[in-house]
């Protein structure tokens, strides 16, 4: 990859990166929340910053009747509450030109057969991108739809100058290890692994990224990086509103096959990989993948021991506003077990971080919201202030900061002006002041580097497969007569769990 010096002596990565290509855009269920939320208003922004070829074109195939200008209207107002950027009547003629819309079924072999004769119309790029923003049961039929009519790529070779032929999908990637690799081969057979793009939205997010640049492009963490002197690393996914009008996917999820499976462990395998070899994509995804590798597979017992799960009960919100009693939520069975919160300890079981315990807890109408990484240092050795102070000894953190306040932050001790005391200070790097207040939302990164082809920031089927089977291995455990019930807390508050207590050796 080639780098330039860049102002202030930084050092510009994307120098080497070619200007965008024409591509042909297919948004499937582009009436959806999704699309309507992120994934058109991110290819706004894309197009306001100069990262979409003017002669891209974006067709929103479902199954609603649309005429294309009912459609373009409706994303405007999306793209006007969504976007980064601001829509101005200029911009917004030249992006809506692009829009067309297609009424279609998923489940008819017609819509695929119209898709493809659109797409060899006059005027349509040779790249062609298709985006499933679409329920997770219909990602192996799209597939196969789009394979049959002709779209796929499964049968032909990567030629250096020859088009693209990509396939975004969503997540949730399968329920459990079987199914994702059942959909892996589903997929396989249509297109080639190279040219799918499995999103987890949170490796889009520009925190997350920096974990990379933090710990690689820096020499003084590393050498601490390990167990010697780390000890235990907390990551936190923490939402105050409830489920919403979520509740008929949520109920059969529940908090660790909605988050755990993916956001925390994604954040746990940057945290603690190994330096890969190269920037290459492979080389940073064949790293995530040893590191799930590390992590052993549990008996439900020890599962039971190292993990709390609990569910919220009827209570205001943070933001004041009333919540229901999860069982209460529409389309939750008014029995059900599933977890708004979930804590779990896990251990990387490799020459580096053996016996160090890595705390993952995420839920929902929680009294605060916070995705945060937490790498917490042992106390320095006894002789000096650790030894007069013990416990009262404030230990090293390093605060990785995910949303809100974007940012780094590392305490430290210190001494207190005028007196003989300690006091814990941080030294804070926040990016919304560095940068202006103006982060690049996660779609519209994970859709500009799906455009290069560039999939270090997508999850790799063995990955998804391995995050799988840690989680499959709670939910056995969960799903054991053993299991004790879910612990119930009033939504706004946080559960009173031991969760930093998890049956610590
Ligand atoms: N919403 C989010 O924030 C979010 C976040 C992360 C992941 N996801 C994932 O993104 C995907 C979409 O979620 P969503 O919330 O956008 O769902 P949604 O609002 O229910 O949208 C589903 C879309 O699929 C279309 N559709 C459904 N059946 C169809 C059929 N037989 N033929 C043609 N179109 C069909 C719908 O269009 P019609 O109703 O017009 O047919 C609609 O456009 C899911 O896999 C979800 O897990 C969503």
């Amino acid at each position: 990859m080639l780098a330039r010096a860049g102002l202030m002596g930084g050092c510009d990565l994307d120098t080497g990166r070619p200007d965008p290509e024409p591509v042909a855009i297919v948004v499937f269920g582009a009436s959806g929340d999704l699309a309507h939320r992120k994934v058109i208003p991110a290819l706004w922004d894309l197009f306001a910053g100069g990262g979409l070829h003017p002669e891209s074109r974006i067709i929103g195939v479902a199954r609603r009747a649309f005429s294309d200008s009912a459609f373009r209207q409706e994303l405007r107002d999306s793209v006007a509450k969504r976007a980064r950027t601001a829509l101005t009547e200029p911009g917004w003629k030249d992006f809506e030109a692009k829009l067309s819309y297609l009424q279609g079924d998923l489940d008819q072999a017609a819509t695929y057969a119209e898709l493809a004769r659109r797409l060899e119309a006059p005027g349509q790029a040779a790249n062609r991108l298709f985006y499933l923003a679409v329920s997770p049961d219909q990602f192996g039929p799209v597939a196969e739809g789009l394979a049959a009519a002709g779209l796929g790529s499964a049968d032909r070779e990567a030629r250096e100058g020859e088009a693209y032929r990509r396939l975004v999908v969503e997540k949730p990637f399968g329920r459990d290890r079987q199914s994702a690799r059942e959909l892996s081969r589903r997929l396989n057979a249509c297109f080639a692994e190279r040219d799918i793009f499995r999103i987890d939205h949170y490796l889009g997010k520009e925190t997350v990224q920096n974990l990379l640049y933090l710990r690689f492009a820096n020499s003084i963490f590393e050498p601490l990086w390990n167990r010697q002197y780390i000890e235990r690393v907390e990551i936190d996914v923490l939402e105050t509103g409830g489920i919403g009008s979520r509740g008929g996917y949520y109920d059969h999820a529940g908090a660790s096959r909605d988050m755990i499976q993916n956001h925390l462990i994604q954040l746990l395998c940057l945290s603690l990989m190994e330096p890969p070899p190269s920037l290459d994509p492979e080389a940073i995804r064949d790293e995530k993948v040893k590191v799930l590798k590390s992590i052993p597979s549990y008996s439900p017992g020890d599962f039971l021991a190292r993990s709390r799960r609990a569910q919220y009960l009827a209570g205001t919100g943070a933001g004041g506003e009333a919540i229901p009693d999860y069982h209460a939520e529409a389309k939750v069975d008014s029995a059900s077990r599933t977890e708004t919160f979930a804590a779990l300890r896990l251990e990387v079981d490799n020459w580096r971080f053996a016996g160090v315990p890595v705390i993952l807890r995420t839920g929902k109408a929680l009294d605060r919201q916070a995705s945060e990484i937490r790498v917490i240092f042992r106390r320095p050795p006894e002789t000096l202030f650790a030894g007069l102070c013990a416990d009262r000894l404030p230990t090293n953190v390093i605060v990785i900061r995910i949303q809100p306040e974007e940012g780094i932050w590392l305490d430290i001790n210190t001494k207190e002006p005028g007196r003989a005391s300690l006091a814990p200070k941080s030294l804070r790097f926040s990016y919304r002041e560095g940068e202006g207040g103006a982060l690049p939302e996660a779609y519209e990164r994970l859709l500009a580097d799906a455009f290069q082809g560039d999939s270090t920031l997508f999850i790799r089927a063995d990955e998804a497969e391995e995050a799988w089977r840690i989680v499959d291995g709670l939910e056995a455990a969960w799903s054991s007569p053993e299991a004790p019930a879910p612990v119930r807390y009033p939504a706004g508050s946080s559960p009173d769990l031991d969760v930093l207590r998890l049956d610590r050796p």
